[in-house]
């Protein structure tokens, strides 16, 4: 894998997506590509940025799908058409290099609990999950689950929202070793198998492997802060605090996720409350939402 993102220039600012909170748009490049492009100037600021890079570049190399990512040279003149003003003012405030994620086309938002979805063994939700507890991501969620599909297929997006001890260095040690809090995520009906996915990855989440998402970053995203020397130190930083939470993922591995057993007792509760709100003459037909 190369050592850097490969870097590409915006030509043509296609359109914003209003769905996402941080107003990313729809930009082709002169690579011949298009991209989602999440901007330096958004109100998420550039931390934001710097997790979607060691996060989703970590989760790559974990196996996990994650659409290209590549620094994407953004000159606000490309959207000069752009009439909405909040945007002409995050476009202009993000001129330089900002993030893309290769477009997927045709792919839509994964929708939990729909039943036309996607098959998703419990071992991939279980990589997923393990990730989430890893880098502490709050923001894969059942009403917002920064998943996609594509081609059938479960993608990664949106790792922006990871890494909440960058926010906040001084409590960053006592962090290391804080159990998740899984309930509501997206993929938490999956039956994800988090001791499988944790046998397999945390002894593949290495200060190696870490050292080399890391240094993906760009050095003018990484803001030198109080208690830091300069940007080698602040790299130095991510690398030490996700390589000892892995070491560590005994204490913080989710357990609390129901047992098929569980699943089923609830399911069927869940059955008799429906019959018991059906009227008389409804109540000997079968539910067959619960088979
Ligand atoms: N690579 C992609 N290909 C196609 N569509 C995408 C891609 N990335 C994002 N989108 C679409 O744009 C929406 C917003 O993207 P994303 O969640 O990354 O933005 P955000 O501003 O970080 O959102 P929020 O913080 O509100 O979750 C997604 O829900 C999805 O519909
Ligand atoms: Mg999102």
């Amino acid at each position: 894998m190369s050592a850097d993102l490969t870097r590409v220039n915006a030509l043509h600012y296609l359109a914003p997506l209003r769905a996402g909170g941080s107003v990313p748009a729809i930009v082709e490049t002169d690579d011949l590509g298009t991209y989602v492009v999440k901007f330096t100037g958004a109100a998420q600021g550039r931390k934001a940025l710097v997790a979607e890079v060691i996060v989703g570049e970590l989760a790559r190399r974990l196996g996990l799908r994650v659409p290209e990512l590549v620094l994407v040279d953004f000159d606000p003149a490309v959207a000069e058409h752009e009439p909405d003003a909040e945007i002409q003012d995050l476009l202009r405030a993000s001129a330089g290099l900002n993030l893309g994620m290769d477009y997927l086309p045709g792919a839509h938002d994964f929708r939990p609990g729909a039943t036309d979805g996607p098959t998703i063994d419990p071992l991939e939700a279980g990589r997923v999950v393990w990730l989430d507890a890893l880098t502490g991501n709050v923001d894969r969620t059942r009403a917002n689950p920064n998943l996609m599909v594509w081609h059938r297929r479960l993608w990664l997006i949106d790792n922006g929202a990871a890494l909440v001890f960058h926010h906040r260095w001084s409590g960053a040690a006592a962090a290391v070793d804080r159990a998740y809090d899984l309930s509501g995520h997206a993929l938490g009906d999956q039956h994800p198998d988090v001791a499988a996915a944790d046998a397999e990855l945390a002894p593949q989440v290495t200060e190696e492997l870490l050292r080399e998402v890391v240094a993906l970053v760009p050095a003018q995203w990484l803001e030198v802060e109080e208690g830091f020397a300069d940007v080698a130190e602040l790299r130095e930083a991510y690398v030490r605090q996700l390589a000892a939470r892995a070491a560590v993922s005994e204490r913080w591995l989710p357990q609390h996720f129901a047992t098929e057993a569980e699943l089923r007792v609830a399911e069927a509760a869940r059955a008799k409350r429906t019959a018991a709100g059906r009227p008389a003459w409804l109540q000997q037909v079968p539910d067959l939402h619960g088979h």
